[in-house]
């Protein structure tokens, strides 16, 4: 059997060894320059003010809706067609996520359906921009205006992406990150707000780590002062190994979304017009991050292809079942099936295909191959049509 093509693989290496031996060199492990530094170069490679490090993407959507005085009794409209912590963050504030369904040709939150949403509860606007295509902000901006809402986005999959000019962050009161293990910048487990406010972000880094007015770079720089707690806050601060092992992969953001974005194109061209298969449609005016390259497989083969292309050595991932159909979901809001179809016809349909700078053209065309067999391995597949436009 040839070679297995694994479903990501990090592009860490001597830059990053060294940065971290350095890091090591220092006198504080945890919260301290280097986060400092990581913070101030993250910040600018996003256009925006400020830049807080935390432990996750979890913890900055946690801390973004308490740091905005979010909480019991709040409502936080969201999508359904995400990972689950989009929700589990909002849930963690105290507030209740209410789903709106996702657009049948993006997968994206359906700004339309917003505004029907609304209730006096409601507090926030929480969207995804999911794979790395974002969410038309300029439309929810309006909105979250029109309504007095705060508006928090989950960048996860987006460092690179923009819409209509704008970037993650530039709308919203915050835009939250993930350096999780297979993000487009990784340092295993970690995360970021940035935020334009500096008023916000002084307080995003007072709740990271505990609500306490000093932390141990303070305690390095002036010796050792005495601290107060005036507000409950959390442990979410990122540590100085974890920013040292950014730093470097922040000087390859472009080149990697270019071999990236070089990937998803092979990938379009390769599977253009074979029927059973969609792919989410790029709006204009979107440069999509490219985090992920999903396919959407028709006719209820999805499982099937995983299970075939597993068999030859071709390791996929789904992003995401619609996550109001999960267990505790069901159980907590009393969903079922039919509440949001998009999200449920493209939760069932979705695979996310290989998609890393070191993936080879080769390897390329070996999934694209197993692919197109796969789901031409059932005449079935064929006859129905999706709703989202075909490649
Ligand atoms: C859309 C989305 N939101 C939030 C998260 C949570 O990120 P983290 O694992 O850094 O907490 C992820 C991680 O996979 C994600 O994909």
């Amino acid at each position: 059997m040839s070679e297995p093509i694994p479903f990501f693989r990090h592009d860490l290496g001597a830059p990053e060894v060294e940065a971290f031996r350095r890091a090591l060199e220092q006198p504080i492990l945890t919260t301290g320059e280097t986060v400092a530094l990581f913070e101030r170069r993250f910040a600018a490679a996003l256009g925006r003010g400020h830049a807080v490090a935390v432990t996750s993407c979890t913890g900055a959507l946690h801390l973004s809706l308490i740091a905005l005085g979010i909480g019991p009794g709040d409502e936080v409209i969201t999508t359904p067609l995400t990972f689950v912590a989009t929700s589990t963050a909002i849930m963690e504030a105290g507030a209740t996520p209410v789903f709106v369904d996702v657009e049948a040709d993006t997968g994206n939150l359906d700004v339309a359906q917003v505004e029907a949403a609304i209730t006096v509860r409601t507090k926030a606007i929480l969207p995804v921009h999911l794979y790395g295509h974002m969410v038309d902000m300029r439309a929810l901006r309006a909105i979250a205006d029109r309504h007095g809402l705060r508006l928090i986005e989950d960048a996860a999959h987006c460092v690179e992406g923009r819409r209509d000019g704008a970037r993650p962050g530039e709308l919203g009161d915050t835009a939250c990150f993930s350096f999780y293990a297979t993000k487009s910048i990784t340092c295993g487990e970690g995360g970021a707000i940035v935020t334009d406010d500096e008023g916000l972000a002084t307080k995003l880094r007072r709740l990271r780590i505990h609500g306490m007015t000093k932390a141990a770079a303070d305690r390095e720089r002036e010796g050792y002062q005495h601290w107060d707690m005036n507000e409950l806050g959390w442990k979410y601060n990122m540590d100085n190994l974890q920013a040292a092992i950014l730093l470097p992969q922040l000087d390859r953001i472009d080149a990697n979304w270019s071999k990236r974005t070089a990937i998803a194109n092979e990938y379009t061209r390769r599977l253009r017009g074979v029927p059973g298969l969609a792919v989410p449609v790029t709006v204009p005016g979107v440069r999509h991050a490219r985090h992920l390259f999903p396919v959407w497989i028709q006719g209820g083969r999805r499982d099937a292809v995983i299970a075939a292309l597993q068999t030859r050595g071709i390791s996929l991932m789904v992003n995401y079942r619609a996550i109001h159909l999960l267990t505790y979901f069901r159980r907590t809001f009393g969903l079922a099936p039919g509440a949001f179809p998009n999200a449920e016809r493209i939760g069932d349909a979705t695979v996310s295909l290989p998609l890393y700078p070191s993936l080879g053209r080769d390897q390329v065309a070996r999934v694209s191959d197993a692919l197109i067999a796969a789901v031409g391995s059932n005449a079935e597949s064929r006859v129905h049509a999706m709703a989202a436009p075909a490649l």
